[in-house]
């Protein structure tokens, strides 16, 4: 099938004319194609001259007629140097057009691009008995659309959702609620969450408070005080530790009331994901007590390699170059976090066949993941059975802040839970739809209250998950309600917003769909041809934005198109345009940018309403 991406075939040509007209090793560099940034001088600019002059100490401008010479741009367009030894490229009307018509297909000229192995993408990873907050959400919102991407591509995906559901913080937690004789059949997040900071607060021995106030012989009754606390926090922890120990040798009531806190934290995180329109299900849960046998096996591994020395009881693993030891078991015999990933990762390369494994996962843990991808490559747990290596990466995220620039608070000055802020966000999403609504002209006047609800919520949640996607993953960002669900600007909303308003404009021409698609394309205008290109460049945009793991790349390509569109719009009437072909044209380019549009969405796990 012929490419319907410019880029793509001014590469190759430009490859094959350096090739000739240079070297061959010189053809393996980038040929550096880049969007014109003044349309007069072309679509599109090589260059590559200038960087292979400088190799091979030649003159630029001469080297640009070498290669120009050289490339076989035949059917695909002209081109002219300018200035020191840039290439400028127009491409041809017809070389455009053919390219639109493979775009304009049911897939959207989005190719298959099948791997060899499957990918693993751990995301959510939310702990049990511990309330999904908003450091949660980056990861569930962020590992699903890369997910969507690799999956639209044709790929195996595999969603491990790693949740934390083993060990003494769930031991702690399940006493409490014990020694509060919770009746664990009705038990909510909210009483979970209780139990939770219950355990904690008496875990906290105030031992050195102890000892002051020994010292300081701050009266018997503060001593004494000291000493009972300090007694039942060793009490609480004897307890948590007889719950741990009998959860792991698998009494049946206590892990029937372990698997009860699982059920209820899980019934909370799979709502949440259903409002945010994530794809995560029970079937993707594989935490952290999947691994529990495999713990001890692992560590034995690490020993017959020869890669497990102890140090002060524990045992440990040296990577070179590393001050710090990773640590795979404790003294007491536990084992620990990292303990649980090596095993996870030995799983998805061995029984999951991953030939990459993506960690979406708070930019806290980097030093953690560092030492569990380094620990795996000396063991040599990273090759698969075809002798390739499975890659580990980190897409590491930055926190999320209050419009104070601190980490996320309510009013209350709690942190905020996830629900509360998506309540909040559809409720913002449907006050600015029911506004409009009220306007005159607006195409959602006489909706129904139902619909509007269902618009509101739709534009409520693609506001969150925008502003989470549209970034760079690294740095933190303030969560500002007011900025994200605007109508205009870099948001989810004004993507949407021009998703509907074609879709009004279309359904006011009164033309039927055959009638536009039939129509021949005519793109003379700057705007309408900055347009088509536009839609071009949006295939290559999703293959490198799996690739490269970037859902950002998919939302900047969307902004573009949209902000491209809303010119066509303006210089180019569509209903009104001069002649009835021309009219049929720019309906045809409007119905395609639309498409586009909410392909774009449904990757970003977005919604397209059509009307707003
Ligand atoms: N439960 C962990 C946390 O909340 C995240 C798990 C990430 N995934 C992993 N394979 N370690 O910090």
């Amino acid at each position: 099938m012929a490419s319907c991406d410019p880029k793509f075939d001014l590469e190759q040509a430009f490859r094959k004319g350096i090739a000739a007209a240079i070297s061959e090793d010189a053809a393996k560099t980038d040929p550096q194609i880049k969007f014109s940034g003044d349309p007069t001088h072309g679509d599109y600019q090589c260059n590559a001259a200038l960087s292979i002059a400088r190799a091979i100490k030649g003159n630029p401008r001469d080297v640009a007629e070498k290669i120009l010479a050289a490339t076989p741009l035949s059917a695909l367009g002209t081109a002219e140097i300018a200035g020191p030894g840039f290439i400028n490229i127009k491409l041809a009307q017809s070389a455009l057009q053919t390219m639109l018509d493979r775009v304009d297909m049911d897939d959207l000229g989005i190719e298959p691009a099948p791997l060899p192995h499957a990918i693993v993408v751990d995301l959510c990873g939310v702990n049990v008995a511990k309330q999904m907050h908003v450091g949660h959400l980056r990861s569930t919102i962020l590992g699903d659309v890369v997910a969507r991407l690799h999956e639209r591509l044709g790929r195996k995906v595999f969603r491990e959702n790693h949740l934390g559901d083993w060990g003494l913080p769930i031991a702690m937690t399940m006493s409490a609620l014990r020694r509060q004789k919770r009746d664990l059949k009705s038990l909510t997040l909210a009483d979970l969450n209780h139990a939770y900071r219950a355990a904690q607060l008496e875990a906290a021995t105030d031992t050195a408070g102890l000892e002051a106030a020994r010292t300081r012989d701050a009266g018997p009754h503060r001593v004494i005080e000291l000493e009972t606390q300090q007694e039942s926090a060793i009490s609480a922890e004897q307890d948590a530790k007889s719950t741990l120990l009998k959860l792991q040798s698998g009494d049946v009531a206590t892990v029937a009331a372990w698997q009860k806190l699982i059920d209820v934290t899980m019934a909370d995180v799979l709502e949440i994901a259903s409002v945010l329109g994530v794809r995560l299900t029970n079937e993707h849960s594989r935490g952290e007590s999947f691994y529990r046998d495999k713990l001890a096996p692992t560590v034995q591994s690490f020993i017959d390699h020869g890669l497990a020395q102890e140090d002060q009881g524990a045992l440990i693993v040296r990577i070179a170059e590393q001050e710090r030891p990773l640590i795979i078991r404790k003294a007491d015999g536990g084992f620990l976090y990292a303990t649980t990933d090596l095993a996870a990762v030995h799983y998805r390369v061995a029984q999951l066949h991953a030939g990459e494994i993506i960690y979406v996962v708070d930019a806290r843990q980097r030093d953690h993941f560092r030492d569990v991808f380094n620990a795996i490559h000396l063991i040599g747990w990273n090759k698969l059975a075809d002798g390739t290596q499975c890659k580990l990466s980190h897409l590491a995220f930055g926190s999320v802040l209050g419009t104070d620039k601190k980490p996320l608070k309510t009013r209350s000055g709690e942190l905020f839970t996830l629900k509360a802020l998506l309540d909040e966000a559809i409720q913002r999403g449907t006050d600015q739809v029911k506004l409009r609504a009220t306007q005159t002209d607006s195409p959602t006047q006489g909706t129904t209250d139902h619909e509007i609800a269902a618009i509101g919520r739709a534009v409520g949640i693609a506001a969150v998950k925008y502003a989470d996607l549209s970034g760079d993953p690294i740095k933190d960002y303030v969560f500002d309600l007011d900025r994200m669900i605007a109508f205009e600007g870099d948001t989810g909303p004004y993507i949407q917003y021009a998703h509907a308003r074609i879709a009004s404009l279309i359904s006011k021409s009164d033309a039927a769909d055959s009638a536009i698609s039939n129509s021949a394309w005519k793109f003379d205008h700057p705007a309408e041809r900055a347009l088509v290109l536009a839609i071009l460049s949006f295939p290559a945009t999703i293959k490198s934005a799996a690739d490269l793991g970037s859902p950002q790349r998919v939302c900047a390509a969307l902004h573009e198109l949209a902000n491209c569109y809303a010119t066509f719009y303006q210089a180019c009437p569509v209903l009104k345009a001069p002649d009835e072909s021309t009219r049929l044209a720019r309906l045809r380019l409007s119905l395609l940018t639309k498409r586009v549009l909410a392909q774009g969405l449904s990757l970003l796990g977005m919604d397209s309403p059509n009307r707003m």
